[in-house]
């Protein structure tokens, strides 16, 4: 089978905000405590912080992280997590029937981001609680001093503010699992007014709007335009979430299936784009909403296991997914899939980071490996920065049970002027046949082969508890002027790195 990519340097969806290279940490499962916080394990920092886990997020190059929920947050006091530890309450999490200690709050997760090199993208609890309470943790976190809570943080050891510019209105608030569900008329509301207070308390931060939970929620749609009605003047960006699951797990034609889901996944983006879109110009502004994707992986593996999990407990293996070299592929092809929308999403986090639905897992007594999903993602996140280019594709395509016409070979690149490279991803999605590549160079005349790689030759269902997954080097890559030619393998991501 053959396919092709064109990269024209004059062909740019957009610039890329590196913010799409995001991801997500909740107060749940363990997430927090056996995953980034385990004071008593030997890898610990003087903050109690797992170094392991700190160097394996570094290696991600995650430049933002959602925090502290997820459904977690709807029924959060962000007070309980702060001040002396000896004095924090134990509360009950409504969210995940679980333990909250509050040992790990604000103050933590705010030096772990630092020492993670990421920025935080902090949710505010629009369920149980709501204006007054927004405003106070903005005033908290980003006034200098001389008032209520900005010295209450300095008391507590932050003399300077924090300064969080992205801050998340709620979190899904149509779904019926959420403390504190609204109509969307509630909602649009409620983010209205709590974005006009948080914004009069700091004026230069942005705010995510919640969109619907999930594209399958009856509400889709409506919700978005009813809540965009409300607040379109005071938001900048509107949310998404979508999780992908595979359920007959022992059918070839629905691994078919499986790694056509970015085409939903396109779908979905280009959807709620154009009900933006709609509402602006019902509007009559010249204001643009983006988008914040705000959580998006495969989730569906620890689905059974979860309903086995005693609750109450402060560190349940809950969302443990186990991702296989499917995953992987299907998370490529979404990364891809974000990338060509990157004209719209502004933000996307990867849900979640360290040990819930994560690339990053730990051993309570042990050391960190990386789930299959690590790969492409470190791919992606380490070079695909600088300019979207719509490189257009032609390839051959496949019918599935959900998709008529999912393309074998899927592929972008990426122009980035600071490091004199273009970067090509590319996914061969058959799972029989080799691809012969070409990539066709207008106008550009790449001097060298930088780097091309592989990640290929894995059972579909490998997972890497063995640790023995590896990116390798893609060898016969030709270049000749203005074409480069490889070989993909069946079911393969694949990375090309040119120097110009
Ligand atoms: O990421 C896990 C959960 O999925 C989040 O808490 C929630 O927002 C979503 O339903």
């Amino acid at each position: 089978m053959k396919g092709s990519i064109q990269v024209d340097p004059t062909e740019q969806i957009a610039a890329i905000d590196n913010r799409i290279y995001g991801s997500f940490i909740e107060q749940l499962g363990r997430a927090v405590y056996e995953g980034i916080y385990q004071p008593e394990h030997p890898a610990a920092d003087e903050d109690g912080f797992r170094k392991d886990v700190i160097a394996a997020v570094r290696q991600l190059k995650v430049p933002i992280i959602r925090y502290p929920g997820g459904n977690f947050v709807s029924q959060y006091n962000w007070e309980d997590g702060i001040g002396p530890k000896d004095e924090r309450p134990t509360r009950l999490n409504l969210a995940w029937r679980q333990i909250e200690t509050n040992q790990f709050g604000l103050h933590e997760f705010m030096k772990w981001a630092e020492k993670a090199g990421a920025k935080a993208n902090m949710a505010v609890n629009l369920g149980t609680r709501g204006i007054e309470d927004a405003a106070h943790l903005v005033e908290y976190c980003n006034f200098p001093r001389g008032t209520y809570y900005s010295d209450l943080r300095r008391r507590n050891g932050r003399s300077q503010p924090f300064a969080i510019h992205t801050w998340c209105l709620g979190n899904e608030m149509d779904g019926p699992w959420e403390i504190g569900m609204q109509t969307a008329n509630e909602y649009g509301h409620l983010a209205n007014e709590t974005a006009k207070a948080m914004k009069r308390v700091d004026e230069s931060i942005e705010l995510v709007a919640c969109g619907s939970s999930s594209i399958e929620n009856p509400t889709f749609g409506e919700w978005e335009k009813t809540v965009l009605d409300q607040c379109y003047d005071n938001v900048d960006y509107l949310s998404l979430h979508r999780y992908y699951g595979y359920y007959n797990d022992d059918d070839p034609a629905e691994l078919d299936n499986y790694l056509g889901k970015n085409i939903d996944l396109n779908q979905f983006i280009k959807g709620v784009v154009a009900i933006c879109d709609a509402v602006k110009a019902r509007k009559r502004t010249k204001k643009t909403i983006n988008l914040s994707f705000d959580e998006w992986n495969v989730w569906y593996h620890s689905n059974k296991a979860d309903t086995r999990i005693k609750p109450w407990q402060t560190a349940p293996h809950l969302l443990e997914d186990i991702y296989n070299f499917e995953d992987a592929l299907l998370v490529g092809s979404l990364l891809i899939t974000l990338l060509k929308n990157s004209d719209r999403v502004k933000i996307a986090c990867l849900a979640q980071l360290v040990n819930v639905i994560a690339p990053i897992m730990t051993e309570n007594d042990g050391g960190v490996w990386q789930q299959s999903i690590f790969y492409p993602f470190l791919q992606v996140a380490d070079y695909g920065r600088g300019v979207a280019l719509s490189s257009h594709v032609e390839t051959e395509t496949y019918h599935s049970r959900e998709f008529d016409a999912v393309p074998f070979l899927d592929s972008i690149a990426v122009y980035n002027d600071n490091a004199a490279e273009v970067v090509v991803f590319a996914e061969n999605k058959s799972q029989t046949e080799t691809l012969d590549f070409t990539i066709n160079f207008k106008e550009l005349r790449p001097v060298s082969i930088a780097e091309a790689t592989q990640f290929a030759g894995y059972a579909p269902k490998a997972d890497n508890r063995d640790g023995r997954m590896r990116i390798r080097p893609l060898t016969d890559v030709r270049l000749n002027n203005s074409e480069a030619a490889a070989t993909l393998q069946p079911l393969s991501w694949n990375m090309f790195r040119f120097k110009l």
